[in-house]
């Protein structure tokens, strides 16, 4: 960690900010970030010195059980951020904007990103698309809001994208995704997450944009790395992606928990006399008395 860095973090109250991310990739020091969608999972990812949390539109599938993001809106976004920052006050949050909360129009996403940097108090937003959205991202940045950008496998459009599936292994994809990448640093992103495409291709973007780049299943060669807190914790079973890596096993965890707390609720072992409250003798026998 450089020495500027560090100062800043150990500051205790001081966020990263944008000029700090640059100097971050200017230093080569890899900036670690991780989704959080709650008060307890943000202050987890604080506690655990994570430079950067996202709270991403992917709660609509590990929180809310949806199998997409398509239905995550505005108020499930204004919600969770919401209690993102309550529980990592010095940390930066990015709030995602959800499908539809910017594609319409630049002013939508002006009044959209400007709800989530407002009302939630997220300390920037991040929208998915590339050339398309430059101009919206460009928009947003002119508001006055700092803009996060997100290309190669973008899931709020993965039914046109053909599914869940790498992108840019062919030249003309990759080209296309270098020209992508310029053009959001260009329209003033301040990072870009690259998801899901060949390393090679993220270490040939990250040395072409001024920007920091935070990489998904995009390889070592990024500025950054993004995870989603439920994969990497094993907390959502359903699906992990070949480009996670699991680092606790909590959800089977929990499950050992809760089903022993049942057998003992069950055989009466739980509560104990540790976890219950005392009476006096003598008041104990005097309502005894008393009740006949
Ligand atoms: O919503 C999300 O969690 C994301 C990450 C996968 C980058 O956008």
């Amino acid at each position: 960690m450089t020495r500027k860095i560090k100062e800043i973090k150990m500051s205790g109250n001081t966020k990263l900010l944008l000029n700090h991310l640059k100097d971050m990739k200017l230093n080569s020091e890899k900036i670690s970030v991780v989704t959080a969608y709650s008060y307890p999972q943000a202050q987890i990812a604080q506690e655990a010195g994570i430079d950067m949390i996202l709270v991403g539109d992917s709660l609509g599938m590990v929180e809310l059980g949806y199998s997409d993001t398509v239905p995550v809106t505005m108020d499930d976004m204004l919600i969770h951020i919401k209690a993102a920052v309550r529980g990592a006050p010095d940390t930066h949050i990015i709030g995602d904007m959800p499908f539809m909360s910017y594609n319409i129009s630049k002013e939508q996403a002006i009044e959209n990103a400007g709800i989530l940097y407002q009302q939630g108090r997220a300390d920037s937003v991040k929208l998915e698309g590339g050339c398309d959205y430059a101009d919206t991202v460009a928009a947003v940045f002119k508001a006055g809001i700092p803009v996060c950008g997100h290309i190669g496998l973008t899931p709020q459009t993965a039914a046109i994208l053909g599914g869940h599936k790498v992108q840019g292994k062919n030249l003309d994809a990759a080209k296309k995704m270098i020209d992508d990448a310029v053009a959001l640093d260009e329209a003033g992103a301040y990072a870009i997450v690259l998801e899901a495409i060949p390393a090679g291709l993220a270490e040939i973007i990250s040395e072409k944009v001024s920007v920091p780049t935070i990489g998904i299943g995009a390889g070592a060669g990024c500025d950054g790395q993004v995870l989603v807190y439920h994969d990497m914790l094993g907390m959502y079973k359903k699906f992990t992606p070949k480009f996670v890596k699991v680092y606790a096993d909590i959800y089977t965890d929990s499950v050992k928990a809760l089903s022993k707390y049942s057998s003992e609720v069950k055989d009466g072992s739980f509560p104990g006399p540790e976890h219950s409250f005392k009476i006096k003798a003598e008041t104990l026998d005097e309502l005894k008395k008393f009740l006949g």
